[in-house]
Formats: structure tokens, C-alpha cells, sequence
């Protein structure tokens, strides 16, 4: 059976400049991907692409395919890609205020999801709004159906942008970052209901996050970006046990220990180079403690291991 969503060596390009190069990703019905990478590593413009909406920012996958339940999203038209977004796939973006209209009640906001999605009539889509809203553990579902944005906090607010996610019952829930513009406090919470999510209404996740620890915690793979490539890909267990790539072992570095004062975040040295200026060889060779004259010289080859890591680099401990 074909894998919910496949992306297959995909390259996307906005204008002239290349921003993915050979990205490669599968997700399978009812499991959790987690796509992670720094800041500007391609994270969002993968999301994108697997949702067909490049367009919008005036960019297209220039080379490789991206498949939905089997189906080449380039083969369909703009109406069936439409269809497909919010009825089959949900998305929950970073800052739930930009997903939520400030000046309509909460409740209309999601009744016209499932009136436009599934053909529901006022009343069957007020229905489902508040089982929805139920079903997040939103308490007085009633009442925060009829609040406005502004009344409600950031926590409750992302609810809700879930909510709207799942009111097409979809099979696929894209979360981009969706606790980032949210108190500590709450983050955690989230992220429980979208695994909640995945553990009791069998929908799949792909999750965008700069969080390895949240990776650890409930993500089956992870796919692991740097400067617009894959670095690394594989199931979370062999990642976390053995990180191949420096740029993983890195990020998993950054996790804070317990005992660790809140701000002792380890950072990586450097930054992620912008697009117009993509290092030779390993896009991470200038920042890698580990770089050998190959990895500047070298595009690296993916090597895929027997337990399906596969990692990006030329480093002579990549056994298979
Ligand atoms: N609309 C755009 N036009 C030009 N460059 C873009 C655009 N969107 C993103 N980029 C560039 O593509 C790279 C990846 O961006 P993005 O996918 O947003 O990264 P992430 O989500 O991992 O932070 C960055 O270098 C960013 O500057
Ligand atoms: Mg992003």
C-alpha cells in the first residue's frame, strides 16, 4: 500500500533561487513524522509542498513528486487540491491569531468549515462544532462557541485552530511549529492533544518543530533538515541511540537536561546559511566540528543503514 504522503527527491524553487534540493519524506497512515532543522532550513516550504500551496508564494516543486494517498498532487487541478486541503488534510499553523478571524465568533468560524467540507446544514455543523470543541477539552464549549478570538488565551486560541483542523475529519494533520507562539506552560499541552490526536483518532501527523525533545516524546520517524537538504531520516529510536549526521547530534545536544536552568539552551555555533549562499559540498561542513576536506569538496550521497536511518555525509562511521 502507498505511503499517506510521500515526497519523493523533491527540489522547489522560488524564481531563480533553489530552496529544496532532493528532499525526500514518508509518512504512513497513523503515524508521526517530525520534520525539524533550525530556522530558515526549509522546514515551512516542505509543508507547503506537501499541501500544493507553493503557488501562493509564487514557488513550485521543480523536480520530484509529492503524492497524497497515492495520487501526484501535480496531476490534479486547482479545485481538487483545494478539496484535498482542510477536508483531508488539516493545518495548524504557528500563530493561531493569523488563522483565526478576529472579528467573527469562534463557533462561525468553524461551522463554515464543515458546511463548505462535508455540506453540513447550520444546525449539524453547530453540532459538530461543539462536539469538536468537546472533544479538545475545551470546557463551556457552548459558551467559547459564541466568545471571540480576542476573549479567549493563546492555549485556547490554538484549540480552536486545531478544531478547525479536524473538522473535515482528516487523515492528515500538518502542524507548522504550533506551539511557538505560545506561553511555556501550554506548549506542553498541545502537543499532548495532537498526539491524542494520532493515539485515538488514528490520523497521521507530520510535525514541524525545532524541539528534539518533543520529537523524542512522541514522534514514530524523524526527518531531520539542514540549509534546504535532508541531513537525515529515519525511526526516532536508532536516531536518538546513534545520530549519524553532526548536524543531528547537534540538535539533539540542544535538548535542555533536567537540572539545567531554563537559558542554558546550547546553541550551535553559527547559523544556517541563507539560500543564495549554500556552502559547497555538505551544506554544514563550515559550522561542523567533524568536516574533513571531502565534505567541502563533495555533494555527500544518502546512505540508508539496515534499520532505515539513513543519513547524508561522507564521514567513514556511516557502517552499513
Ligand atoms: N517566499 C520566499 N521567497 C524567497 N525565499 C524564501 C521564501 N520563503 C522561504 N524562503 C527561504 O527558504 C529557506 C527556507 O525557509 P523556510 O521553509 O521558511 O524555513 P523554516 O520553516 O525551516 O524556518 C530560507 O532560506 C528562506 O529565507
Ligand atoms: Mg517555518
Amino acid at each position: 500500500m502507498s505511503a499517506l504522503l510521500e515526497l519523493q527527491n523533491i527540489s522547489v524553487s522560488i524564481g531563480s533561487a533553489q530552496l529544496l534540493d532532493g528532499v525526500s519524506l514518508r509518512l504512513e497512515r497513523g503515524q508521526t513524522l517530525g520534520l525539524v532543522g533550525e530556522s530558515g532550513s526549509g522546514k515551512s516550504l516542505t509543508a507547503m509542498a506537501a499541501m500544493g500551496l507553493l503557488p501562493l508564494i509564487g514557488g513550485h516543486v521543480s523536480d520530484g513528486s509529492v503524492r497524497f494517498d497515492g495520487q501526484d498532487l501535480a496531476s490534479l487541478n486547482d479545485t481538487q487540491r483545494r478539496a484535498l486541503r482542510g477536508r483531508r488534510i488539516g493545518f495548524v499553523t504557528q500563530n493561531p491569531m493569523t488563522a483565526l478571524d478576529p472579528v467573527q465568533r469562534i463557533g462561525a468560524q468553524i461551522d463554515v468549515v464543515s458546511r463548505l467540507h462535508l455540506g453540513l446544514t447550520k444546525q449539524a455543523a453547530r453540532a459538530r462544532t461543539i462536539d469538536l470543541l468537546t472533544q479538545l477539552r475545551i470546557p463551556e464549549a457552548q459558551a467559547v462557541a459564541e466568545a471571540w478570538p480576542h476573549q479567549l488565551s493563546g492555549g485556547m486560541k490554538q484549540r480552536i485552530v486545531i478544531a478547525m483542523a479536524l473538522t473535515g475529519d482528516p487523515e492528515l494533520i500538518i502542524a507548522d511549529e504550533p506551539t511557538t507562539a505560545l506561553d511555556v506552560t501550554v506548549q506542553a499541552q498541545i502537543i499532548q492533544i495532537l498526539a491524542g490526536l494520532v493515539r485515538e483518532k488514528g490520523v497521521a501527523l507530520l510535525l514541524i518543530t525545532h524541539d528534539m525533545g518533543v520529537v523524542a516524546q512522541i514522534c514514530d520517524r524523524v526527518a531531520v533538515l539542514y540549509a534546504g537538504r535532508l541531513a537525515e531520516e529515519g525511526p526516532v529510536a536508532p536516531i536518538f541511540a546513534a545520530p549519524q549526521h553532526p548536524y543531528t547530534t547537534a540538535l539533539i545536544n540542544c535538548i535542555p537536561q533536567e537540572g539545567m536552568a531554563r537559558g542554558t539552551l546550547r546553541g550551535i555555533p553559527g547559523a544556517v546559511p541563507s539560500a543564495r549562499q549554500y556552502p559547497s559540498g555538505c551544506r554544514f561542513h563550515p559550522r561542523c566540528t567533524r568536516a574533513t576536506a571531502d565534505c567541502a569538496a563533495l555533494t555527500p550521497p544518502l546512505i540508508t543503514r539496515g534499520d532505515g536511518q539513513a543519513a547524508c555525509l561522507h564521514l567513514p562511521e556511516v557502517a552499513l
